[in-house]
Parts: structure tokens; C-alpha cells; sequence
């Protein structure tokens, strides 16, 4: 009998319920190709489950939920569709800036913005100055993200510490962790992939290392509050050892 089915049948087992829950949103490309649509109204389409699920995991007591908008190697696909998905990303920041206190949803970019258009990066300067001001649901949204550059970035991070302060103490883990983008962000206990590929593409490999990862065939436009359910389910039912007996 595998993890997954001795469950039994009938109440939800969302008795243990994780702190942080991590998404590669993947398959907005084939929703869209399904329906004789271009790539980017799959984006368009992906953009607004993202809206949903954000909620939904606030409304179910979450702490953290983290998202994959936009690799480092997205950058490879035709300039039509980076420039779409920018332009949702612009959008999104748009409207999030106006309802986040009244949503409570604070909202925080990881990833590498040096490199965004220079108006996501005013944007994002606005979110961050807007969640000092909120407590209570984080939404981490990586755009131009990848996990080796972010270790790599840690990893220059400690080379000026050091050098501007030789004295500056070792490096831990716990340090090291300090020097990422998702400082200060518990690692995610659950890690979602939607879409079917099941593969990490590059997305938190630090802060993965003892997450539990769970992969679903549905597309990321399709995925929706029962999705989030069996995942739960799923999560609730492992046996996380940590290495342990
Ligand atoms: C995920 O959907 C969104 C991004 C990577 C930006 P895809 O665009 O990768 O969709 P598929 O995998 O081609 O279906
Ligand atoms: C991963 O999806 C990146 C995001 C969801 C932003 P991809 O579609 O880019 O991943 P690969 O190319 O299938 O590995
Ligand atoms: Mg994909």
C-alpha cells in the first residue's frame, strides 16, 4: 500500500495544513493551444487562477504561497511572448498595488529585477514599500528567477560582505539562507507542479531540499480550489522524515 491511498475514505485530511505552499504554475501554453488560442491567452487566463489561488490560500490560513511567473531561461522564448507576459505582470502589480490593503495580501518579488523593464521595477518598488505597511498571507512571486542564479547572487553577496568586513563571521546555512532572495521566508513544505512535466526547471533548488513535491496533469488556467484540495490531501497523508526513522 503506497502513502497515498491509506487514507480513509470520507473526511478531508487537512489535519496538518503547511505554512508555505510553493507553485510552478506550467501549462498556460497548452490550455491555450487546446482551444485554437494564442500562447498568450493562456498567460492571460493563467494570470487570473493566479488571482484566485492567492485568495483561496489566504481564505484557508496560509502563510506563504510562492509562485514561478517567469524563469531565467523564459528569456528564450519569442520577444512576442516574454513582452505579453511582462505586460501581464505589469498589469497584475497595477491592480494588486490599489487592493492590497484591502485584500491584507502582501506581495513580494523574488528573483533578479535588475533586468525587468525599468516600469515592473518602479512597480515593484511600490509593492514593497506598500507590504511594510501589511502583516498577515505573503504572495512571492518569482519573476526572473532561477534558483542557481539566486545562490549565485547569495553566494557574490557574502564575497562583498567578506570583503568589506573580513572579519564577518562563517557561513552557515542559516547566513547563507539570509543572503537569498526568500530571506526571511520559511522554506516551502509543498511544492505544486501543474501542467505534468515533473521537474523542478530551475525553481527554489536551496530551499527545496526537504519539501514535498506533488505533480498534477492539470493545466495551470484549469487549476482551481480542488486542485488545492487533493493537494492538501496529499500533503497531509506523507510521511515526512527528514532524514529521521
Ligand atoms: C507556464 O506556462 C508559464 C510560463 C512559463 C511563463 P507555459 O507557457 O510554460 O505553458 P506550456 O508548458 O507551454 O503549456
Ligand atoms: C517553468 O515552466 C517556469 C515557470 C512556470 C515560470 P517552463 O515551461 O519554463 O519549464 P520547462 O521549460 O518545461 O522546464
Ligand atoms: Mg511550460
Amino acid at each position: 500500500m503506497t502513502a497515498q491511498n491509506t487514507k480513509k475514505t470520507g473526511e478531508p485530511a487537512l489535519v496538518r495544513l503547511p505554512r508555505h505552499i510553493a507553485i510552478i504554475m506550467d501549462g498556460n501554453g497548452r490550455w491555450a493551444k487546446r482551444r485554437g488560442l494564442p500562447r498568450t491567452a493562456g498567460h492571460a487566463a493563467g494570470s487570473e487562477t493566479f488571482r484566485r489561488v492567492a485568495t483561496h490560500c489566504k481564505n484557508l490560513g496560509l502563510d506563504y504561497l510562492t509562485v514561478y511567473a517567469f524563469s531565467t531561461e523564459n528569456w528564450k522564448r519569442p520577444p512576442e511572448e516574454v513582452h505579453a507576459i511582462m505586460g501581464l505582470l505589469d498589469r497584475y502589480l497595477h491592480e494588486a498595488i490599489e487592493k492590497m490593503e484591502r485584500d491584507g495580501i502582501r506581495l513580494r518579488i523574488l528573483g533578479d529585477v535588475e533586468l525587468l523593464p525599468e516600469r515592473l521595477r518602479r512597480l515593484i518598488r511600490e509593492t514593497d514599500e506598500i507590504s511594510t505597511h501589511i502583516s498577515g498571507f505573503q504572495a512571492n512571486v518569482c519573476i526572473n528567477y532561477g534558483g542557481r542564479d539566486e545562490i549565485v547572487r547569495a553566494a557574490q553577496r557574502y564575497a562583498e560582505r567578506l570583503a568589506a568586513d573580513p572579519g564577518a563571521g562563517a557561513l552557515t546555512e542559516e547566513t547563507f539562507s539570509g543572503l537569498l532572495d526568500s530571506s526571511g521566508i520559511p522554506d516551502p513544505e509543498l511544492i505544486i507542479r501543474t501542467g505534468g512535466e515533473m521537474r523542478l526547471s530551475n525553481f527554489l533548488l536551496w530551499q527545496a531540499a526537504y519539501a514535498e513535491l506533488y505533480f498534477t496533469d492539470t493545466l495551470w488556467p484549469d487549476f482551481g480550489e480542488k486542485d488545492i484540495a487533493e493537494a492538501l490531501e496529499a500533503y497531509a497523508r506523507r510521511d515526512r522524515r527528514f532524514g529521521g526513522i
